[in-house]
């Protein structure tokens, strides 16, 4: 999807033009992969426009960090306010997508990361719908992969490393030149895991079901999170449990979650049709919280935005 330049983008701490924004071919993130990032996104409310979820997603990228051994060379709070800074300089007002990442920089080459440089950077830029309007609205077609989910002992699937997206591009190639929308992938348990970019919900016979992170190798979405308290308090509790591929195949209801993706109905997985092929009660239903909430229309669940001001 094109990025729309914005006028600033947060590098080590300073404001810098947007065409400036630029690294060395030397970085070391280009030629390992290793580093972290995250996806956020804020919406347009009533108050002015709020970050969804903005302190749970800067602490995953302390805990990916973490897992890969790198020292972010600022606190927790400098980048929530970086990041609220970047929104407000830019002028983002109608909402828009953020992605701050940590990378190892230019310096020193060969697999040893220790001695490398850590380099933060954070950009802003309005984004429409991931997988598009017409996806949200009457759902997208999905491809079990013959990629795999990774394993979490040849990498760590809790973390969200750069490199480690290799394998949801592969599975992303392969479902779009199949003329798919979307990659389902399996985990080397041979269980259902997650999407290429998304978390996986399944309504089975009344009962809403996402494949369990630890043993799928899924990575714990802050959107499926945000999704399992709406069901919740909409009656419906999430039961994390093994998802075989049949599962899919026989689903009343399918939709992914993920913070770019936002909620998305699954219409048909395998050319065989999810329920009637059209949005879901429970689908629907959860969509419609979810966007009300991410746009600060619900009183309960206004804890989770923070308010650009
Ligand atoms: C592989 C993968 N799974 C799931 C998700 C959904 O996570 P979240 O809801 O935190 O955006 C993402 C997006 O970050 C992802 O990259």
């Amino acid at each position: 999807m094109p990025i729309t330049p914005t006028d600033k983008i947060w590098m080590d701490g300073e404001f810098v033009d947007w065409a400036d924004a630029t690294v060395h071919v030397l970085t070391h993130t280009m030629h390992y992969g290793s580093g972290a990032f995250e996806g956020i996104r804020a919406y347009p409310t009533a108050d002015g426009v709020a970050i969804f979820r903005l302190r749970d997603h800067i602490k995953r990228l302390f805990a990916s960090c973490k897992v890969f051994m790198i020292e972010i060379p600022f606190s927790e709070d400098e980048l929530v306010d970086a990041t609220r800074e970047l929104v407000r300089v830019n002028r983002l007002d109608d909402g828009c997508y953020i992605r701050p990442l940590v990378y190892l920089g230019y310096g020193e080459m060969g697999l040893n990361p220790i001695p490398c440089p850590v380099n933060v950077s954070i950009a802003a830029w309005p984004w429409g719908t991931y997988l598009g309007d017409d996806g949200v609205a009457n759902g997208v077609s999905a491809k079990i992969s013959s990629w795999k989910r990774h394993d979490p002992n040849s990498i760590p699937t809790a973390a969200k490393g750069t490199g480690m997206y290799v394998n949801s591009s592969l599975a992303k190639v392969e479902a779009l030149k199949a003329g798919y929308d979307e990659a389902i992938m399996l985990g080397g348990d041979g269980n259902v895991s997650e999407c290429t970019g998304e978390n996986l919900f399944v309504v089975r016979n009344g009962r809403l079901l996402s494949p369990p992170s630890s043993d799928s190798g899924a990575l714990e979405g802050i959107t499926q999170k945000t999704v399992e308290k709406i069901a919740g308090d909409l009656g419906h509790e999430t039961n994390y449990e093994p998802l075989v591929r049949s599962d899919l195949y026989t689903a009343d209801e399918i939709f992914l979650t993920g913070t770019a993706a936002e909620v998305v109905p699954v219409r048909a997985v395998d050319d065989r049709v999810v329920g009637t092929g059209k949005p879901g009660p429970l689908t629907q239903q959860i969509q419609q919280t979810y966007f009300a909430t991410v746009r600060g229309e619900l009183e309960q669940y206004r804890d989770w935005l923070d308010y650009v001001g």
